[in-house]
């Protein structure tokens, strides 16, 4: 039978790697094998101990996700075509912010994961949560987690790896203190950095009241936060993918190469995130939850409801809000050109998603 039960040193132990990743000064988290494959950082039981837990789940005939990828999906905008035509065109102010804010948002990982309350899980479930995901959370795998994302010590995580890219394929771009401000995401309590949320910004707030009255606030506010997490995680697909594909095209990038590959590196490290996150919250919808005097709760109704919820704050009206915002940064940069209006009308003709209709109809 698989191993089900690991200690946070386990879960934080580092797998053998044949070289490591520099980039200049920089040490990269992760390394490569022999075969100069990707060996993701904190690995060396990590991928096999969710990979236990989600197959145990699977036995008992329970689903082991609790969202999909096409629940949050969303054409990415700017679309890659018009993404292409601002970088030939020598636009890169777009970019910058975009690569700058993912760099952002994933630099929030540690003080994220730090300020999720620190809670006792099994006291929550009816059913003994020995030998899950569940159990582990707080024994490394959001930890682990946070330090993917920020970084751990001098080495460098998905952060510093977005900020390279940015930096190799646009030839270190201006950023100017306005990419920090205005955020479609709120950092999260504890955050001491530059960034500032927009008031209609997403966030603890923005998820705002309890759904179950009967549970302890405390776990409702840690399920909603690796929901919300989870959306983000899953929406970060379509970014990556985006990204990826404008930052390999030679026309548009000084170094197709790097980025290829430091945008798969992170790709791998980030199926990790998705892979407990969907595994976790899918055990605890298998179980029953207890209230704060005992009484049982369906998690298949709890987490279903905190899922509809969170999902819902992060698409529709969101998502409009944050093409509206960039459309307003392209314009802008576009202006103070003398060939703009020329690349706008270029960059409209291509614009071919569905709000792009909308848009038209206003
Ligand atoms: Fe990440
Ligand atoms: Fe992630």
């Amino acid at each position: 039978m698989a191993k089900l039960q690991y200690s946070y040193e386990e879960l934080m132990a580092e797998a053998e790697f044949a070289s490591r990743i520099h980039h200049g000064d920089e040490l990269f988290h992760g390394g490569l094998d022999s075969d100069g494959g990707y060996v993701p950082p904190r690995s060396k039981h990590r991928l096999a101990a969710i990979d236990a837990w989600t197959k145990t789940l699977a036995a008992k005939g329970e689903p082991t996700t609790v969202m999909s990828v096409d629940q949050v999906w969303s054409d990415f905008f700017p679309n890659v075509e018009q993404t292409k035509i601002l970088l030939r065109h020598g636009a890169r102010d777009a970019m910058t912010r975009i690569l700058t804010l993912i760099g952002i948002t994933e630099g929030f990982g540690n003080t994220g994961m730090a300020a999720l309350p620190v809670l006792e899980m099994q006291t929550y479930f009816k059913e003994s949560i020995d030998g899950t995901c569940l159990a582990h959370l707080y024994k490394g795998m959001f930890e682990a987690h946070g330090n993917d994302e920020a970084g751990r010590g001098a080495e460098k995580g998905h952060e510093d790896m977005w900020y390279a890219i940015r930096d190799e394929a646009l030839d270190n771009p201006p950023v100017t203190p306005d990419m920090y401000e205005d955020l479609p995401i709120s950092p999260p309590p504890g955050y001491e950095g530059p960034a500032k949320p927009s008031p209609d910004a997403v966030g603890p707030a923005a998820v705002g009241v309890q759904l179950f009255e009967q549970l302890d606030p405390m776990i409702e506010i840690v399920l909603t936060a690796m929901a919300q997490i989870l959306v983000i995680e899953l929406q970060a697909y379509a970014a990556f993918a985006w990204a990826q594909e404008v930052l390999s095209d030679p026309a548009c990038s000084s170094a197709p190469e790097f980025s290829t590959k430091t945008v798969d590196y992170i790709q791998t490290d980030e199926n990790i995130h998705v892979g407990y996150l969907q595994c976790a919250l899918a055990e605890a919808r298998s179980m029953t939850m207890l209230g704060t005097s005992g009484e049982e709760v369906p998690g298949r109704e709890v987490i279903d409801a905190i899922c509809k919820k969170v999902i819902g704050v992060h698409t529709g009206d969101r998502l409009t809000r944050i093409r509206n915002f960039r459309m307003r940064q392209i314009e802008n940069e576009l202006e103070s050109r003398a060939d703009g209006s020329d690349v706008l009308a270029e960059f409209m003709a291509a614009d071919t998603n569905a709000w792009a209709g909308e848009q038209a109809e206003a």
